[in-house]
């Protein structure tokens, strides 16, 4: 699974690179560097906004989307009542693998003051390498237009505000559709005969199988299965 990740990240990961790189050739503002890994320090104790597995209809499939990872999102501070982030708010994006693990790059948005990225109400966007120990990319708008250009949909109204897209997200399933191919998924429990919570009343028969599919075989995280998630 890690495998599969990769490949997608390293094709996010060249297509940002040139764009970043060659916007910083070219003299575009430079946010304080060097602290985003100090900034984000213990940010897993902040507010987590959410833990969503599954297609968005605003990422593009080639953001290692649909590989399973839960991907969880942490705020140090929540959005004034016009939905704006006050200053020195940071927005932490991990991913998850099945055991709970944090696989990949994180991605990170931290509301600097002053003057900072005006035309991206002064966000800095800022990604690590796979293993979170440097800081890969960082900057504005303009450096980092692979994220603002995504991003810039969270601002049309329901989306979300402040380049932030709304959480926590909704899962709807609109048909059938979505259950339908569920014997290909991950097979996680097949029982037989009585059960100790199921009473005689639920159809429970020494003859019948009782078979459970997950869509992502996930565990429960914090406490809860995240968005996104269907058993069958
Ligand atoms: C193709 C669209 C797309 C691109 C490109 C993208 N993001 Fe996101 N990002 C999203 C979506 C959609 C979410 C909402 C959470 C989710 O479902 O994953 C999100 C969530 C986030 C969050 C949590 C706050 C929020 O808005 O929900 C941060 C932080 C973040 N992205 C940073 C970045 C950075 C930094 C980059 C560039 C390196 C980037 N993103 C590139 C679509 C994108």
């Amino acid at each position: 699974m890690k495998r599969f990740f990769g490949a997608f990240f390293v094709i996010g990961l060249i297509v940002a690179g040139s764009v970043a790189f060659q916007a910083c050739d070219s003299s575009s503002s430079t946010a304080p560097t060097g602290s985003i890994l100090d900034e984000i320090t213990g940010y897993q104790g902040w507010t987590m906004l959410d833990a969503v597995v599954g297609p968005d209809p605003f990422l593009a499939a080639a953001h290692g989307v649909n590989n399973g990872f839960v991907r969880v999102v942490y705020a140090s501070q929540g959005p004034d009542a016009n939905g704006t982030y006050p200053e020195g708010t940071i927005i932490v994006k991990e991913l998850r693998d099945a055991d709970g693990n944090v696989v990949g790059p994180l991605t990170i948005m931290l509301k600097r003051g002053s003057d900072f990225n005006p035309a991206g109400n002064g966000w800095e966007w800022a990604m690590t390498n796979d293993t979170r120990d440097s800081i890969e990319l960082h900057g504005d708008n303009q450096a980092m237009a692979l994220c603002a250009n995504c991003h810039t949909q969270a601002n049309a109204a329901g989306n979300g505000s402040d380049w932030v897209f709304k959480h926590p997200k909704e899962y709807t399933v609109d048909d059938m559709a979505a259950f339908l191919d569920f014997a290909n998924w991950e097979k996680v429990a097949e029982n037989f005969g009585p059960d100790p919570f199921l009473g005689q009343a639920h159809g429970v028969k020494d003859s019948l199988h009782r078979i459970v599919w997950m869509n992502y075989r996930l565990k429960a995280f914090d406490g809860k299965y995240p968005t996104g998630m269907i058993i069958v």
